[in-house]
């Protein structure tokens, strides 16, 4: 980390910021999750953001979607609640949530697009991420609101975010991470080899705790479940973007297995169902 004003957080300084119960928690105080993922089409990555929602230690997850995901996040997942939502409609019946996670495979036609309004006009933290930044770059009116946002991208979402092509945000990845989190008042975690989190007026934070075994379609989807339940758990954006990309590298590589004894490609589910090790160790 050569790089001025950029730092990274060690094991022990993500263990200290990890949300724990006490003997006064109950679901509610820690922390409601909010997922708003999948479509008819894209089905795993609802699974797949539910899972790490869950087993990041949300007290609840709530699930809201089309008929297909919700079967799906249903069958994989029973832990979380599910309202099954009509085309078109907004997220007004869900229960109250602490913080959304709204895009994986959610589509971006018109009707995942008046849905992202809905979710984007709540009053609680929301992490935008896959579809959801695409309908974000495509109307920036989506995120004028109050409370927190932090969106996700990798390299190419980033570069449709700030209309650069990708290229040449590969080659300055943190100046265009700086620049993200600038122009949109928004804290911006930038995926990759290294990942990094920029907010205004704090130093960019970077993590390798990863793996190339993670470069697998879907492990994105488990990043930002992680990073809902941390956030509804009441870490600041900054903080459950940095832990989590933290805890999703730990768990990936202990999934894949290694040192000495060989590594192993992994699959997104693996990486959901490693977190609790991750956690632990
Ligand atoms: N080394 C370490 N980590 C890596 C590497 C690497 N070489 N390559 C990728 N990663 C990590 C990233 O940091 C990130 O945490 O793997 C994860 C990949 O996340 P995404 O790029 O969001 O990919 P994915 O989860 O497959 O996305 C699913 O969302 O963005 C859309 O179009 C995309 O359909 C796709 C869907
Ligand atoms: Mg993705």
């Amino acid at each position: 980390l050569p790089e001025p004003g950029v730092v990274a957080l060690t094991g022990a300084d993500v263990a200290a910021r990890l949300p724990r119960p006490g003997p006064e928690s109950d679901k509610y105080r820690r922390g409601v999750v909010g997922v708003v993922a999948g479509s008819d089409r894209f089905t795993g990555a609802a699974v797949l953001t539910v899972g790490g929602a869950v087993r990041a230690g949300a007290g609840l997850v709530r699930f809201a979607s089309s008929a297909e995901p919700v079967a799906r996040v249903r069958a994989r997942w029973p832990e979380a609640v599910t309202t099954v939502l009509a085309p078109g409609e907004g997220i007004g019946e869900v229960g109250r949530v602490q913080a959304w996670v709204l895009g994986p495979g959610m589509g971006t036609g018109e009707d995942a697009h008046a849905l992202a309004r809905s979710v984007l006009g709540s009053d609680v933290p929301v992490i935008v991420d896959a579809d959801g930044l695409t309908l974000v770059a495509r109307d920036r009116s989506l995120l004028r609101r109050e409370a927190p946002t932090l969106l996700t991208p990798h390299t190419g979402e980033l570069g449709r975010l700030l209309g650069v092509p990708s290229g040449e945000i590969e080659a300055a990845r943190l100046r265009h991470a700086r620049r993200a989190a600038e122009e949109l008042s928004v804290t911006v975690l930038v995926k990759g080899s290294t990942t990094l989190v920029a907010e205004e007026g704090r130093p960019v934070r970077a993590n390798l705790t990863g793996t190339p075994w993670l470069a697998t379609g879907g492990t994105g989807d488990v990043l930002a479940g992680i990073a809902g339940a941390f956030l509804a758990a009441g870490m600041t954006c900054y903080e459950a973007a940095s832990c989590a990309a933290h805890v999703h590298g730990l768990a990936a590589r202990m999934a894949a297995g290694g040192p000495g004894e060989g590594e192993a490609p992994v699959a997104a589910l693996d990486v959901a169902l490693e977190l609790p090790a991750a956690l632990r160790s």
